[in-house]
């Protein structure tokens, strides 16, 4: 069968993050910030339909199927994806993508990475490469720091820029709830803004770290202490940026949830929950208040860039 033989398409689930502990360390002379973070993965999901095509060509769509108000051209990190592969075996990137997004867009959760993660999956399966893991996750971290862990999903401590990982062996599975805002926030600028916080409070960025509490927490799979161990470093910048979101995050206080915070560079806000029934509250009061525009309810670990059909 030949590779543009359009009758081909591969179907991909890709799951979204939330950083458990995103523990950020000083600016490096590369721009980016040496970190620790636990990853996990939620089975918020985006899909990726790879087909056989003439040419390179992506759409992006809403779960209801509507065109999405992001660019789905060379700059768009899916699109690059293919590009990186195809390159990487010298063929050329002949695939018509499909995208259909439920991660949120600039929320924190890496939905861009995920659909990055998802094509370079779908586009191996699709041309029959089988790419060896070790080179897959090298072309990910070419593309961005969180797209290696995209690829793996589970639950992982991240180190570098993010992209060297290594997998947290936890027990059970954790409820949460997602308060999605209205508006993305800007990966570059909430680390700027970290990055400035300090500097005002002349309190120097220490080396990052891993909490042991938090380990203990995910060995045991013990959701209270998870709720008590959760942290993120770039929260008070998000805040900063976005000063609503602490309205948001009283919600937590308030319905009683194990723990709650920004989930990675925001502004996607993110509660631990006892279970379905107890998000399923935590989800109708985010709704009452009007301040956020969708509320998501998913749960963790989850496998990571997966083929399924
Ligand atoms: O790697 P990625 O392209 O996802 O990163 C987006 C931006 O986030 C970077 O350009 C940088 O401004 C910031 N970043 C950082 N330190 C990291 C990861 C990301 O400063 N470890």
């Amino acid at each position: 069968m030949s590779r543009s033989d359009s009758s081909r398409s591969i179907t991909v689930r890709v799951p979204a993050k939330v950083n458990l502990q995103l523990s950020v360390g000083p600016r490096r002379a590369d721009g980016y910030h040496d970190l620790v973070t636990v990853f996990h993965a939620v089975n918020l999901c985006d899909q990726v339909v790879a087909r056989s095509a003439s040419e390179l060509a992506l759409s992006m769509v809403s779960t209801t199927g509507a065109p999405l108000d992001v660019p789905a051209d060379h700059t768009n990190l899916a699109w690059r994806a293919a590009v990186a592969l195809a390159e990487h075996v010298g063929i050329d990137p002949e695939v018509s993508l499909m995208v259909t997004k439920e991660i949120p867009v600039a929320g924190g959760m890496a939905g861009g990475s995920a659909d990055a993660a998802g094509t370079l999956v779908a586009c191996d399966a699709l041309w029959q490469l089988g790419t060896p893991r070790e080179e897959l996750h090298d072309i990910a971290a070419s593309l961005g720091s969180d797209v290696p862990f995209a690829l793996n999903g589970g639950t992982a401590i991240g180190t570098g820029r993010g992209e060297v990982l290594t997998p947290v062996l936890g027990r059970g599975e954790f409820h949460w709830v997602f308060a999605v805002a209205a508006e993305g926030l800007s990966t570059p600028a909430v680390y700027t803004r970290c990055d400035e916080l300090r500097a005002q409070s002349s309190e120097p960025a220490t080396e990052p770290y891993v909490s042991d509490l938090l380990l203990q927490a995910l060995r045991a799979g013990d959701a209270e202490l998870l709720g008590q161990a959760l942290s993120n470093d770039l929260q008070p910048a998000a805040l900063s940026l976005r000063p609503s979101l602490g309205q948001v995050l009283e919600v937590g206080e308030e319905y009683g949830a194990l723990g709650q915070l920004v989930s990675g560079s925001g502004p996607t806000s993110a509660f631990l929950d006892r279970d379905d029934h107890h998000g399923a509250n935590i989800a109708k009061a985010h709704m009452a208040t009007g301040h956020v525009r969708a509320v998501k309810q998913a749960r963790g670990p989850v496998a990571g860039a997966r083929v399924i059909g």
